[in-house]
């Protein structure tokens, strides 16, 4: 088994380059199914979850070559099974991309039911609905889905609940189909963009991406030979930014998208840090202990779910009381009891949380519940008197590049370590 073991406290400081986002990395991978050739991703994140979406393509008979440790040709020429290995698709939530990219390449697909963080239900009706309004017919039965498609053609298709995947799966499954496909009330992370952005450079014409309605009018072909490079992680850049907070340090983030920090960037100037705008770099800094403040998660451009608990962290350790109110997942508060463990003093109940500010937080032992989760804890670490031992790492694998390796380089006491 591994943990972390981090030793603190130490104020952050340094530069940190961002990598290519992970949410938009796992959906552009199976949208590469779409097209009938190869195709070139840079600046993909070397991360665990990137590293199964190309297993699960290997599987249908894409082939993949590492050009470096970012950069990726894919060649979907041949697709040679419907098929995706359940261990693998149930192994992470993205997989569901799978369902929209081979219905519209192949008309048929199985995968297994979508894993990833336990966060609460995770429903997939919105991609059901969608699928079916443009003729597929779905079956969910045995810790499978199959879906099947004679002929896939363009309807309009409104979102009970803005969702970033069941936008994404929509837009996947209507850019070969025939006619227009309208999707209201979308989401509108920077991740959506990226993906049609993707799928236009490689012929597909999808417009309003960035607003709630998205309309994709149906092609006959997807061609290769182009080069594509993953946006910036929006959720990667708001850690770093918040680990500067939390351990009142001074950070400039490299190759981010500021635009997309907006929300972020508020609540670090509400709780009294500093930040310098420079468009595709920033400085985050802060000298003195946080004030209190009030979150609300929210769908892009509110303030995200994903850095709900790195945000956390900054509050646990605010002056004064603070309050999270979490509307997207159910169980987003695992993490405050790994706090309180430290010395935080917080109370969770049902999509709330209270965090009464303590001065200090001090090391302790303490589980990753879950990926974000996991970056709060190291950035708890970093901040807190003492030793801090994180443990199931996987999670933190799942979605942040050698983050030992890059807190380190800032400064962190942090290493690695295996145990019996
Ligand atoms: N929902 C439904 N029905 C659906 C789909 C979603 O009720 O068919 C609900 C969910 O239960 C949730 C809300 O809608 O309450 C939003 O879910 P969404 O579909 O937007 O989430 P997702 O696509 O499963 C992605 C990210 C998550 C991130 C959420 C919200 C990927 C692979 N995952 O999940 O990222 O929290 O959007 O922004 O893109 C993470 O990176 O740590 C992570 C969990």
């Amino acid at each position: 088994m591994e943990k972390l073991v981090v030793t603190g406290p130490t104020p952050l400081k340094g530069e940190v380059t961002i990598n290519g986002a992970k949410n938009a990395a796992v959906a552009i991978l199976p949208a590469t199914l779409l097209i009938d050739g190869s195709c070139t991703i840079e600046n993909l994140p070397n991360i665990s979850d990137v590293k199964i979406s190309c297993q699960i393509l290997e599987s249908l008979g894409a082939k993949i070559t590492w050009i470096d440790s970012h950069t990726i040709t894919v060649d979907s020429t041949n697709i040679s099974t419907t098929k995706a290995p359940l261990d693998l698709t149930s192994k992470f939530r993205a997989s569901y991309y799978v369902i929209g990219a081979m219905l519209s390449r192949m008309g048929e697909v199985e995968v297994g039911m979508p894993g990833g963080c336990k966060l609460g239900a995770r429903p997939i009706d919105q991609h059901i609905k969608g699928f079916e309004a443009l003729g597929a017919e779905v079956e969910v039965a045995k810790g499978k889905i199959h879906a099947k498609a004679d002929k896939l053609v363009g309807n309009s298709v409104y979102m009970d609940i803005v969702s970033v995947g069941a936008t994404i799966n929509v837009m996947l499954s209507a850019v070969l189909a025939e006619g227009t496909t309208i999707i209201d009330n979308a989401a509108k992370e920077p991740h959506i963009v990226d993906v049609a952005n993707f799928l236009n450079t490689m012929g597909a014409d999808i417009r309003g991406a960035g607003t709630d309605m998205i309309k994709i009018n149906g092609v006959e072909k997807l061609a290769g030979g182009a080069t594509y490079s993953v946006v910036p992680d929006q959720i990667e850049a708001g850690t770093f930014m918040l680990a500067a907070v939390a351990t009142k340090g001074d950070l400039v983030l490299k190759n981010c998208i500021t635009k997309h920090l907006e929300s972020i960037t508020a609540k670090i100037l509400e709780v009294g840090g500093k930040v310098e705008d420079y468009g595709d770099s920033i400085r985050v800094y802060c000298d003195k202990r946080p004030k209190k403040a009030s979150i609300k998660t929210l769908p892009y451009p509110g303030f995200p779910t994903d850095l709900q608990p790195q945000m956390g962290v900054v509050l646990s350790i605010a002056d004064g009381t603070s309050t999270i109110n979490e509307s997207i997942w159910e169980s987003r508060f695992q993490y405050t009891d790994e706090l309180n463990k430290m010395g935080a003093k917080i109370t969770a109940q049902g999509k709330s949380a209270f965090f009464e500010g303590v001065e200090k937080l001090y090391g302790a032992p303490v589980c990753s519940t879950d990926l974000r989760a996991g970056a709060a804890l190291i950035i708890a670490g970093v901040a807190a008197e003492g030793v801090t031992e994180i443990y199931n790492l996987e999670h933190i694998d799942r979605g942040y590049e050698d983050i030992e390796g890059r807190f380190r380089a800032i400064g962190a006491n942090i290493k690695r370590v295996v145990e019996d």
